[in-house]
Formats: C-alpha cells, sequence, structure tokens
C-alpha cells in the first residue's frame, strides 16, 4: 500500500547573521515532527530554507563590503554556516530553498503576474514618511520623536508608485477560514489574528507588494525597477519547492497542501492571513495548518544580535551533545508558548532526565545482564507480580505519545515517555535483582526482571528516537535491539525483543555535568570580552603639532569610488573657496548619502596620494576604537555651527 505523505515545513531563515538557539529551536523541533511522522509509516516532506533577499540584506552586505549573493553565500553554505548547523543538529530535511535559487526566481515572477492578470495586483501609490539614508517608509506611528526608527535621521512626506495585493478582497474568506477552529494554532492565537488585522479599525487592508528603493530582490519582470516585496516571495518557497510554476521539481501534486507550517508566533500574521489569501488568489488549495509557536527568551526578552543575549547553538552542541541539546528544547518548554532559557534549566534537565533517569535505567540494567548473564538472557524467565503495573503503563504508551505529537504538545510527548521510565527505575527498586542474584532458584524470575527493563529500554528508546537519533541508535545498539524491533509497529507491543537477547554494555549515553563548575565555565565564556588598552604615543614636540593644518570641512558630495569597497571620494568645502578632494577609507562604516551636508575634521597640509587612480589631498579624522572585541570606526563630526575654515588649535 502506498504511504500516506506527509508535508511539514519550517520558516525560511534571513541570512543577515549568524543565527542562533532560537532559530536552532523552530528548527529542531519540526525535524522531531518530521521524523516522528517517518516512524509512523508517512511519506514526509521536510522543507527548509533561506529567505535571502530584501533591503536588509542589502544593507548588510554593503556594510560588509560585499555583493548581497556573495554575502548570503557565505553565512548560507560558509564554514560554520547554515547549512553546517543543521547538519551539527542532525536535522533531515528532504530539501533545502534559497530563494535567490533561479527556480525559485522564476517561479516568483510566474506567481506574481498570475495575480496580476487575475486583478488581484493593481498599480498605486505608496506614501509616508520617508528617511533617505535607509531607503525606508515610515507611517507616523512608528517615527521616534519624529524621526527615523533606524537611524535616527531626518524624515520626509514622499510617494512612491508601487503595486498592491487586493488583500481586502479575500477578508471574509481569511476571516472563515481563521475561525474554522484547525487552521490556526494553538487557538489563542487565532482571536489575536482576527482581532487585530480583520476587526481592526478600516479592516484588513491590501498590502503593497513592491519596492523601487532597492534593487536586491526578485524584478517585477513587466515592469523593470520593481521587485517583489519579500514576503511574498519568501511565503510562496513552500510551493515553489514543490515545483509550483517551475520544472525543476514535480512534487507539487503529490505534497501540496502542506499538513503544517511551523513558524514562530511573530510571523504567524503572514502565515495564516497573507499566505490564504495569496493561494486563493492563484486558485491553490490552502496548507491544511499554521502552528506558531513561543520564543525562546532570555531574562523575558526576545534574543536578538543587537541585544545581545543570543546564545550559540554551536558552543552549546559541542558542550553538551546535540542530542542532550535538542532534547532540552523540547522537553522543558511547551511548544506553544514562550520559554525562558537559561543554563541553570539545561544542565538541570540533561542531569535529571538524561543522566539520571534514562542513562542510569541503560546502564544499571545493561551491567546487570553482563554481570548475572554473561550478557545474553536464558530461556527460561517467571514473571511476578511486581510486573503488572509497569507492563500496563507500558502497553498504553504508544497511544499516549502519539495523541500528543500529532497535536505537536511535544513536551508532554516526551513527559509520557520519561514516565515510563520513572516507573522502570521504580521497578528495579520493587524486584532488586541484586538479591535475587544469589539465589539460584531466582534465576528465572531475575531474567524476566532484566528482560522487562530491556523492553521499557527498547519502547521509550522508539519513541525519543524523533528527538535524540543518534544517542537512541546507540542505545539499541546496546541492548541489542535491530530495526523490525524499533519500529512503530514494535511500539505498540511487548515481548518483542527475543527472550535470549545478547546486550553489549556501552559507554555512558549521558555523562552527568557539575552544576557549579559547568556554570563557572558558563560565565566565564558569556563574560564580556575585555578589549585592550590602547598605550599613550611618545611626546611630541608642540611646534611639530601646530604645523598641522587641521580645519572644519563641509561635506559638499561624497560617493562610493569605483571598484573600491572601501574608499569613498569627498568633496569639501575647506574654507579656502577651492574645494578639495579627500578619498578615505570608511565606506565600510557609511553610505555616502549620509555624510553630505556634514561638518568635518580634516586635515590639509599632508603630501598628496593617489588611491584607485584619485587623488586625495589630506585626510579626514576619524576615531578608531574596539568594541567587544569588534573594531570600530566613527568620523569625528563637529558642530554644523561651525563654519568651513576653521583652524584647529
Ligand atoms: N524570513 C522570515 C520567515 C519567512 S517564512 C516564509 C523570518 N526569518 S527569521 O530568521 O527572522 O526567523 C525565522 C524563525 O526563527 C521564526 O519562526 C522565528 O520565530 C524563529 N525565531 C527567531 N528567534 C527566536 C527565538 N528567540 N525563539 C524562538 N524562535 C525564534 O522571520
Amino acid at each position: 500500500m502506498e504511504k500516506p505523505t506527509f508535508y511539514i515545513t519550517t520558516p525560511i531563515y534571513y541570512p543577515s547573521d549568524k543565527l542562533h538557539i532560537g532559530h536552532a529551536y523552530s528548527t529542531v523541533a519540526t525535524d522531531a515532527i518530521a521524523r516522528y511522522k517517518r516512524l509512523c509509516g508517512y511519506d514526509v516532506m521536510f522543507l527548509t530554507g533561506t529567505d535571502e533577499h530584501g533591503q536588509k540584506i542589502e544593507t548588510k552586505a554593503a556594510a560588509a563590503g560585499k555583493t548581497p549573493q556573495q554575502f548570503v553565500d557565505e553565512i548560507v553554505e560558509g564554514p560554520g554556516g547554515i547549512r553546517d548547523l543543521w547538519k551539527l543538529m542532525n536535522i533531515s530535511n528532504d530539501r533545502f530553498i534559497r530563494t535567490t535559487d533561479d527556480y525559485h526566481v522564476k517561479s516568483i515572477q510566474r506567481i506574481f503576474r498570475k495575480m496580476y492578470d487575475k486583478g488581484d495586483i493593481y498599480k498605486g501609490k505608496y506614501s509616508g514618511m520617508y528617511c533617505t539614508p535607509c531607503e525606508s517608509f515610515w507611517t507616523e506611528s512608528q517615527l521616534v520623536d519624529g524621526r527615523c526608527p533606524d537611524c535616527g535621521g531626518e524624515v520626509k512626506y514622499a510617494e512612491e508608485e508601487a503595486y498592491f495585493f487586493r488583500l481586502s478582497r479575500y477578508a471574509d474568506r481569511v476571516r472563515e477560514l481563521l475561525l474554522s477552529g484547525t487552521f490556526l494554532e494553538p487557538a489563542s492565537r487565532v482571536n489575536e489574528m482576527v482581532r487585530n488585522f480583520l476587526d481592526c479599525e478600516g479592516g484588513l487592508q491590501d498590502l503593497c507588494v513592491s519596492r523601487t528603493t532597492f534593487q536586491w530582490g526578485v524584478p517585477v519582470d513587466f515592469d523593470p525597477g520593481h521587485v517583489v516585496y519579500v514576503w511574498v516571495d519568501a511565503l510562496s518557497n513552500y510551493i515553489t519547492a514543490l515545483g509550483y510554476e517551475n520544472d525543476r521539481y514535480q512534487d507539487y501534486q503529490r505534497y501540496w497542501p502542506a499538513d503544517v507550517h511551523i513558524v514562530g508566533k511573530e510571523i504567524v500574521r503572514f502565515h495564516s492571513i497573507i499566505w490564504p489569501a495569496m493561494l486563493m488568489s492563484l486558485g491553490e488549495p490552502l496548507p491544511k495548518k499554521v502552528y506558531g509557536h513561543g520564543w525562546l527568551v532570555m531574562d523575558g526578552g526576545k534574543m536578538s544580535k543587537s541585544k545581545g543575549n543570543v546564545v550559540d547553538p554551536y558552543m552549546l552542541a559541542e558542550r553538551y551533545g546535540v542530542d542532550a541539546l535538542r532534547f532540552f528544547l523540547l522537553r522543558t518548554f511547551p511548544f506553544g508558548a514562550d520559554g525562558n532559557f537559561s543554563n541553570e534549566l539545561l544542565i538541570s534537565c540533561i542531569n535529571t532526565d538524561l543522566a539520571n533517569d534514562l542513562g542510569n535505567l541503560l546502564s544499571r540494567t545493561t551491567a546487570m545482564v553482563q554481570k548475572y548473564f554473561g550478557g545474553t538472557l536464558p530461556a527460561e524467565q517467571a514473571e511476578g507480580p511486581e510486573d503488572g503495573e509497569l507492563l500496563a503503563l507500558a502497553a498504553g504508551l504508544r497511544d499516549r505519545y502519539q495523541e500528543q505529537m500529532d497535536r505537536f504538545q511535544l513536551q508532554n510527548g516526551l513527559a509520557e515517555v520519561f514516565r515510563v521510565v520513572s516507573r522502570a527505575n521504580k521497578y528495579i527498586d520493587e524486584t532488586m535483582p541484586w538479591i535475587l542474584a544469589k539465589t539460584e532458584a531466582q534465576r528465572p524470575r531475575l531474567a524476566r526482571v532484566l528482560y522487562n527493563l530491556l523492553e521499557s529500554l527498547r519502547l521509550c528508546g522508539t519513541l525519543l528516537r524523533p528527538f535524540m537519533p543518534e544517542s537512541m541508535d546507540r542505545l539499541f545498539a546496546q541492548i541489542g535491539a535491530g530495526p523490525e524491533e524499533t519500529g512503530w509497529d514494535a511500539a505498540g507491543r511487548w515481548f518483542v525483543l527475543p527472550a535470549q537477547v545478547r546486550v553489549e554494555k556501552g559507554e555512558n549515553l549521558f555523562p552527568r555535568i557539575d552544576v557549579q563548575k559547568e556554570l563557572e565555565a558558563l560565565a566565564k565564556l558569556h563574560a564580556p570580552q575585555k578589549d585592550p588598552v590602547d598605550p599613550v604615543l611618545p611626546e611630541v614636540p608642540f611646534d611639530d603639532f601646530c604645523r598641522c593644518d587641521i580645519r572644519a570641512c563641509k561635506v559638499l558630495e561624497c560617493e562610493n569610488v569605483k571598484k573600491s569597497e572601501k574608499l569613498l571620494r569627498f568633496r569639501l568645502d575647506d574654507g579656502t573657496g577651492t574645494p578639495r578632494q579627500i578619498l578615505s577609507g570608511i565606506a565600510k562604516w557609511y553610505k555616502p548619502e549620509e555624510l553630505v551636508g556634514k561638518t568635518v575634521a580634516a586635515i590639509l597640509n599632508l603630501p598628496p596620494r593617489k588611491m584607485m587612480g584619485q587623488e586625495s589631498n589630506g585626510m579626514l579624522l576619524s576615531a578608531e576604537y574596539r568594541e567587544g572585541g569588534q573594531e570600530k570606526l566613527r568620523l569625528i563630526l563637529l558642530d554644523d555651527g561651525i563654519p568651513a575654515g576653521a583652524r584647529f588649535c
């Protein structure tokens, strides 16, 4: 019989920085669900990828002196990049899409045109307060003290031609979908969406879906100069990666509609309102479910690079092992709600569940089979009164686990398994194998006790495998369980391992961590890097200093020097009446437009110097320093009231 299909996706990540543990959380959870579904016998398609277009990437690339494509290539494919991270975390995605992939770009152009031909995309005017250096429109309410919320600069009212998507046309159908009860989960997110975006003043508004203020995006093929709004581009990945409007893949019929899109709570709006409306416009089936998970927070706030509170998944995986980290993330925090990350929680989870409960159960059991039976249990075994409770609890485990896992209650699914792990440990205390071992006549009973423990480990290991694939394979090797004995069907039965099972005691799967020592080591790792003190240079005679002609200059023009990633070319008013050209290697730190009109400090009487074929007559003064181990540079900007030519003394 053909397997039923299951299509599951993660959000596609912005390659604007290295990913942190919050991103890993989304992907690890999705991976555990995908592996669980494969275990249940589904033909799973698990998609992840990267969302590579947009102004933010363009700006970051420019600041790093790279082209956007070079910049994203490094973060996605480079050493320690996103692909490497998923390999390290043992993510079992079947496909990886990059929105810069050729086939995706072409499909987006077709999708955009299809919605346009349908009359759902029209040309209109985008207006608002515009910040020139940031090339961004802001609404009045987004401004901070009337200025740009990003750079703090001045904003001006501006209008721009843009394409709009008739989102408003789909308001009723989207409302119906949201209220259908199964589309968006957890249910608490439904009201939030309806209240904030559908029942708000003005109702669901049409959406601006093209930009002309930057280039790094998919060009609208029938109107050059416009690039497709990054969310239209990004959301479509879920279908283009299956072959929608392209020949690269042929899986659309087989896997679409998706069974579930796993997304973080802040992007639920895009997935539960805009995405279904786009599909309605395209006349395609809607995804069956969007699941909005909570955030991993630190001290109550979302992790973010700018707050400096991000946790590096590489570091954690290296210290504790990938499986322990995967397990911790899904065992500790309820999937639908926020969870507060801390090192203490992480260590205590590893020590309690993995080292003490599961690890001990395995090492005690295998050690006893070795010690009392040389590694192989005898066929003659005897049941006893203590067996009933353990077997009864274990008998319903697979169903209870399934019920939770099918609702994406991963934490509860794990809790069910650990109930059986604890019960098995208690069973050791009740049956006291070390006492049984003293009497020859009790050997059949001792054999059955150990057999039941091995069965408990087999069963729990099978259900834990989606969370800790590599460690559970090592567990299976120790208890002599093969693939047939660790499948979904076998997880619903007892007496699966042969009576004369052969056990290999192996190394400890989850070593116990010394809490105090570890917390101290982590605190050291997280301590901000001290920047070295820059010593004062030797004295110079006062007269030498006075010979330096340093003056205030006004920036008349500023532009990038062609073919140079570093240099900016300035035309300055130095007060002499003749504009002066100075080249400065600060393109990494400033955009030319930011500096026009500013008052800067320059030393004018240095010998002229040629750079990239152009002459520089002097040098701009700037401050160079290190912050958090990183090199920084700021130009010395003077009070604009100081006139051009004013001399430093
Ligand atoms: N590119 C968009 C998604 C487009 S999907 C068509 C995006 N990218 S992202 O890199 O900013 O975030 C990707 C996912 O990581 C989101 O689901 C987001 O919620 C998740 N997380 C980022 N930080 C997180 C935490 N601190 N905690 C949990 N998840 C977090 O949004």
